[in-house]
């Protein structure tokens, strides 16, 4: 009886306890704070951008959402001085275009593990370095539906990641971007700590032979391609790529439900190594989307009938130009029975013109003048061998 009171009372203080140090944990720690900005512990929430000279250099982390005043990230928006302790950014939904190059820079944001930039409007263009010079203790890059429809991503998305790869980044989130191809990543690039990469509902409607293989992306866990565009994946893409991670305990486990395969002939390497790969983790989620019947949309590509059809994206030059050598050949054969009616119709007409022709041609055979011109020509041509008229 004692001992059970015991253990209650003891039960008590440590939730008194645990309760005093939640209270604490929600109660500012910093000594100054912008007005805009609510302060818990050491993280600030802001309503508007910051004054930075009143953000704290103890603050661990800033979050600044729903800010849609600021669409350029440059120079003069950077903090006025280093934020040492800074491990968490986020600016979500705040109709971000444009990133100065070094805003991310290590020197102001040395301690920077995650950056959440989820629902913006980035327009990265062919040259810009995103997050040049950003701090090597990276681990999360989040770019949830962050770009505004980038109009040529190859081009574009190629040196956002370049200065990404040197950091201990773990997961990168590209999932709901309008990216369609991916670039692939420059030779030499390697991803040593990434884990996790997500490009979920990104619009893909092809992956580039050479873009996810085990040289770049040595530690990669994780790949979710589903809910994307794709219709096919190409055989180099599964002997270079996916099958680069193959082995018999592989690490990476991939994600390729919710696309529109073309269940068509062309599918059948990628059926084949379907049935035989285990690096993909939703393979029954991995189904026809345009199949030759509609019957069969949404049926498991795995032990679907695969008839030779040409698919959505591949155009068949044969059957192109078939229909219209057909159409040209009826409107030959009309046009030739036309001739042939009114030839008949009006035979009488075509009768009385060749017996007026060959009359007119007898009188001047006949006539003295049209005589001397023939012999004329027989003179001129004397090989001529003369045959009699
Ligand atoms: C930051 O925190 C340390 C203790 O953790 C404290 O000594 C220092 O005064 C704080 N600085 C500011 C500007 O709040
Ligand atoms: C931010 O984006 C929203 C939605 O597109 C738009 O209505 C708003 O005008 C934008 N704000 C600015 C300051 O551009
Ligand atoms: C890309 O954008 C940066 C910054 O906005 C600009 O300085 C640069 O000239 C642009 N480059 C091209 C090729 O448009
Ligand atoms: C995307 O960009 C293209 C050309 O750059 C333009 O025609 C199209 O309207 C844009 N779409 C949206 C949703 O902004
Ligand atoms: C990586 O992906 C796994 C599985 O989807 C998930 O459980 C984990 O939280 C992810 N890690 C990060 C850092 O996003
Ligand atoms: C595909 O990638 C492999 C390995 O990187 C390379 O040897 C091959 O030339 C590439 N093929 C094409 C068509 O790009
Ligand atoms: C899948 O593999 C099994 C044997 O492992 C084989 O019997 C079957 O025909 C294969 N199916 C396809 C569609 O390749
Ligand atoms: C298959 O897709 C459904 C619906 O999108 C989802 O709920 C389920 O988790 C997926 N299964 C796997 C194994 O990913």
């Amino acid at each position: 009886m004692a001992r059970s009171e015991q253990h209650l009372s003891l039960l008590i203080v440590l939730v008194l306890s645990m309760t005093a140090i939640a209270v604490q944990g929600s109660r500012c720690q910093l000594r100054t704070r912008p007005d805009s900005c609510l302060c818990s512990g050491t993280a600030l929430t802001c309503s508007a951008w910051p004054v930075w000279k009143m953000v704290s250099e103890n603050t661990t982390s800033l979050t600044v959402s729903g800010v849609t005043t600021l669409e350029d990230l440059s120079m003069a928006y950077q903090p006025s001085r280093a934020l040492t302790k800074l491990t968490t950014l986020i600016l979500t939904n705040d109709n971000i275009s444009n990133i100065e190059e070094g805003w991310f820079s290590g020197t102001i944001f040395p301690a920077l593990e995650e950056v959440i930039l989820d629902q913006n409007k980035l327009t990265p263009n062919a040259t810009q370095k995103m997050f040049a010079q950003v701090s090597e203790e990276l681990r999360l890059l989040s770019l949830r539906a962050a770009f505004l429809n980038i109009s040529s991503p190859v081009q574009n998305l190629k040196h956002v990641f370049s200065d990404v790869k040197g950091t201990k980044l773990e997961a990168l989130r590209l999932d709901s971007n309008n990216i369609g191809l991916l670039p692939s990543f420059p030779k030499g690039s390697k991803f040593l700590a990434l884990r996790n990469l997500t490009l979920h509902n990104s619009d893909l409607i092809g992956i580039q032979n050479g873009t996810f293989q085990k040289r770049i992306f040595p530690n990669l866990q994780n790949l979710d391609l589903s809910n994307n565009k794709l219709v096919n994946v190409d055989k180099l893409v599964i002997d270079n790529d996916f099958n680069s991670f193959a082995s018999e305990q592989p690490s990476l486990s991939i994600r390729l439900g919710g696309n529109p395969f073309f269940c068509n002939c062309k599918l059948k390497a990628f059926q084949a190594w379907l049935n035989t790969t285990n690096l993909v983790a939703d393979r029954d989620n991995v189904t026809c989307g345009d199949a030759v019947e509609t019957s069969r949309r949404g049926q498991p590509v795995l032990g679907s009938q695969l008839p030779c059809r040409p698919g959505p994206d591949e155009v068949d030059v044969e059957n192109e130009l078939r229909p219209s050598y057909i159409i040209l050949s009826v409107i030959l054969a009309l046009v030739g029975l036309l001739a042939l009616i009114v030839l008949y119709l009006r035979r009488n007409d075509i009768k009385d013109y060749f017996v007026g022709v060959y009359t007119t041609t007898k009188e001047a055979f006949t006539s003295r003048h049209g005589y001397d011109d023939i012999n004329r020509v027989r003179r001129d041509t004397p090989e001529m061998t003369p045959t009699e008229v």
